[in-house]
């Protein structure tokens, strides 16, 4: 048996099936590189799930973990420690936000649950009722108990009916629904610049600024979800910064800490200044490895000047990908924005073509039935994307035809 079988085999018995079946198992990951358990190099372009942004066993955040453990693991938020209070710092220098405040969780999920009950704590200043938060449709903003109710994506609230019934859904492409569905009751409108897991979905500029109006108009907080677009992912620091608004609260994760568990929820103005004593809290929150972790890839990402690298790369593989639409018949277009790119069929073949690229080493995810994501990290090298789009140009033949 290879050591994928033996390791999904003892997987089936004793963890719980909450997940699909297993796609494979790793052992070591270098730089763009996952090696099986046989020695069989992959090329990763889903950074698990948009996460190892600095590719795998990148010295500088190894080092940094490496340190802090054999240092100091854990002391709870009853005091205070170094890493957490320079990564506050470095956040509020790279979200632009002078008076920005970050309150640290452990994922996406609960980062964006510290978003909604902070505008519900600011709705609930200007009346009792003001804890309404608009979502859009094909959204995804987490699995808790809230962060599932704001997921635009009914077929995922299936078995946990009833939910609390405090979220309003709206399209993701119909400003003036979106202007319509927030009144005085709405506490917050929650948003990502690029729908993710909906398919690698930008929104319009027209929808952004529609929430932006809405929210000032009904003295609602805009809270934009950066779990997967943040930290450079799309291009900028964070996506917003690439559109024409400011939102008051955003929520990061995923490759903040390269693959350490960490979750910010970063507010400015009004909004940074909402939580008291009390509030809100979790044990684990701003613990001092996961911090060194995220300190070590904001500098590496501003040392190495990858902000700018990852742009290059990204109009390499965006070329590649549109030569891709060009050749083949199921292949229809692009989107996305940075190295955060989906790849639309004609139809629902995306699964296909996910399974396809496997069989070539490569790998990439499909969101939905018809987008195959890719999500290389910043510091993917040129021959990399042209060995990637080698293997899809196969793929897509493959399936194809
Ligand atoms: C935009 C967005 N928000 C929130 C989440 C939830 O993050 P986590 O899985 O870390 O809880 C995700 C995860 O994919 C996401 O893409």
């Amino acid at each position: 048996m290879s050591h994928f079988d033996t390791l999904a085999a003892r997987s089936d018995a004793h963890v719980m099936r909450s997940y699909g079946a297993p796609k494979g198992a790793f052992v070591r990951g270098q730089g763009t590189a996952l090696f099986d358990g046989e020695g069989t190099a992959w090329l990763d372009f889903l950074c698990g799930l948009a996460v190892t942004s600095l590719g795998h066993a990148h010295p500088a955040v190894t080092e940094a973990v490496a340190r802090q453990a054999a240092t100091l693991v854990h002391t709870s938020n009853l005091y205070l420690s170094e890493p957490a209070v320079e990564l506050a710092e470095r956040l509020a220098r790279i979200t632009g936000w002078d008076d920005a405040t970050t309150f640290f969780a452990q994922c996406g999920a609960t980062a964006n649950e510290a978003a909604i009950k902070l505008a519900r704590k600011h709705g609930k200043r200007t009346a009792d009722d003001k804890v309404r938060v608009v979502t859009l449709a094909g959204s995804f903003h987490g699995r808790t108990l809230a962060t599932l109710e704001a997921t635009g994506q009914p077929a995922k609230h299936g078995p946990f009916q009833p939910l609390a019934g405090f979220v309003d859904t709206v399209s993701h492409d119909d400003p003036a629904a979106l202007r319509a569905a927030v009144t005085e009751r709405t506490c917050a409108v929650l948003l990502e610049v690029v729908q993710g897991e909906g398919g690698v979905r930008p929104l319009a500029p027209e929808v952004l600024a529609a929430a932006r109006d809405a929210c000032d108009a009904h003295g609602a907080l805009l809270i934009v979800d950066e779990v997967q677009t943040g930290v450079g992912r799309t291009g900028p620091w964070f996506a917003f910064q690439d559109t024409a608004i400011q939102p008051d609260v955003i929520t990061v994760a995923k490759a903040l800490a390269n693959g350490m568990p960490i979750g910010a929820c970063i507010a400015r103005g009004e909004a940074a200044k909402v939580f008291e004593p009390g509030d809100h809290a979790t044990t684990f929150g701003g613990n001092p490895v996961t911090c060194a972790a995220a300190n070590a890839v904001i500098d590496t990402i501003e040392r190495e000047g990858l902000l700018r690298t990852a742009a290059a790369r990204a109009t390499r593989l965006r070329e590649g990908l549109h030569d891709l639409v060009e050749r083949h018949e199921l292949a229809i277009g692009v989107r996305g924005r940075g190295l955060l790119l989906g790849l639309e069929l004609g139809d629902d073949r995306a699964a296909a073509i996910e399974a396809a690229c496997r069989e070539r080493y490569l790998l990439v995810n499909a969101v939905g039935s018809d987008v195959v994501r890719l999500a290389p990290p910043l510091t993917v090298e040129r021959h990399e994307i042209d060995l990637a789009l080698a293997a899809l140009d196969d793929a897509l033949t493959q399936v194809g035809a």
